[in-house]
């Protein structure tokens, strides 16, 4: 795509972007794709050793507002929200990227996972979604979107995905009921569900270029996804052209997912 010729269709609208890593995360396409359509940004990175890879795509992406926010530690998400209320008074967009799950409980059998990693895996990668979209919804005084990503070992078993298929299913339900609750003050809130991409991550899946190498072949479209086919899918359901879209699961894996 010629990013020249684009329309600042998003040109006004604030946009909160939670799980930039480094420039292979999903929340980087969905960032990069915002800015690109004219929307100012304020994106986190998870703490000081993470910041000095966030930093300089937070500059390139021209972010208003930065901050560390590791969701288990008391108080950042808050600080975050502070700053984007103080500065910008008000947001459009919200995006949560992030998923964690201990490398003990992420790489055995959902049998042998322990009670303390489902609850740290349940938390940073599903309740924090919805403490994020509590502090969220008053600022969309305009009505807004919410995005949280989710992959399909939710919906059907996909081998080594284990106790992040419970979790994400746990996910894609809460983006449900939080479209239902938020829908009368015109918030709109979907799970995005992209094909498998080679990010820090999905490194944390045993047996990961498998996954890789049955998607691209599985897909009807032939051939993987790339970050920026996920940010310009959220960039779509937050303009107006989709104002009357909600609580939908949105794949963007080539039609993998289509197939039995
Ligand atoms: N890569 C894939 O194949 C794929 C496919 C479908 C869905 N997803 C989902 O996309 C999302 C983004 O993952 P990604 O693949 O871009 O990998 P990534 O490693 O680039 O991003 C994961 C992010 O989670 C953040 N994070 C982890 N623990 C955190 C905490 N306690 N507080 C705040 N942030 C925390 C990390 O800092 C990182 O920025 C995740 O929800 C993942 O499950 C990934």
């Amino acid at each position: 795509m010629d990013h020249e010729q684009l329309r600042p269709v998003l040109a006004g609208k604030k946009a909160l972007i939670f799980g930039i890593a480094n420039e292979d995360s999903i929340a980087y396409g969905c960032a990069k794709a915002f800015r690109l359509l004219g929307a100012d940004l304020a994106v986190s990175w998870l703490n000081e050793k993470a910041r000095r890879f966030v930093d300089p795509l937070a500059q390139e992406l021209e972010a208003s507002i930065t901050g560390a926010v590791d969701v288990e530690v008391p108080r950042q998400l808050e600080a975050m929200f502070d700053q984007v209320r103080s500065q910008w008074g008000r947001l459009d967009i919200l995006v949560h990227s992030i998923a964690f799950a201990p490398k003990e409980d992420l790489q055995g059998g959902l049998l042998d996972c322990s009670a303390e990693g489902f609850a740290k895996a349940m938390d940073i990668s599903c309740h924090s979604f919805i403490r994020m979209a509590k502090h969220a919804a008053p600022l969309m005084t305009e009505g807004g979107a919410m995005f949280a990503m989710s992959y399909y070992g939710a919906n059907r078993v996909v081998p080594n995905y284990n106790v992040m298929g419970p979790v994400k299913a746990a996910l894609e339900a809460a983006c449900r009921y939080l479209a239902y609750e938020l829908g009368p003050r015109e918030i709109r809130v979907h799970a995005i569900s992209p094909g498998p991409l080679k990010t820090r991550a999905a490194s944390g899946l045993k047996h990961f270029e498998l996954m890789l190498n049955e998607a691209a072949h599985k897909a009807p479209m032939g051939e993987l996804i790339d970050i920026m086919d996920v940010g310009f899918t959220c960039a779509y359901l937050a303009t107006p052209f989709a104002k009357r879209m909600t609580g939908e699961l949105i794949y963007v894996d080539g039609g993998a997912n289509l197939i039995a």
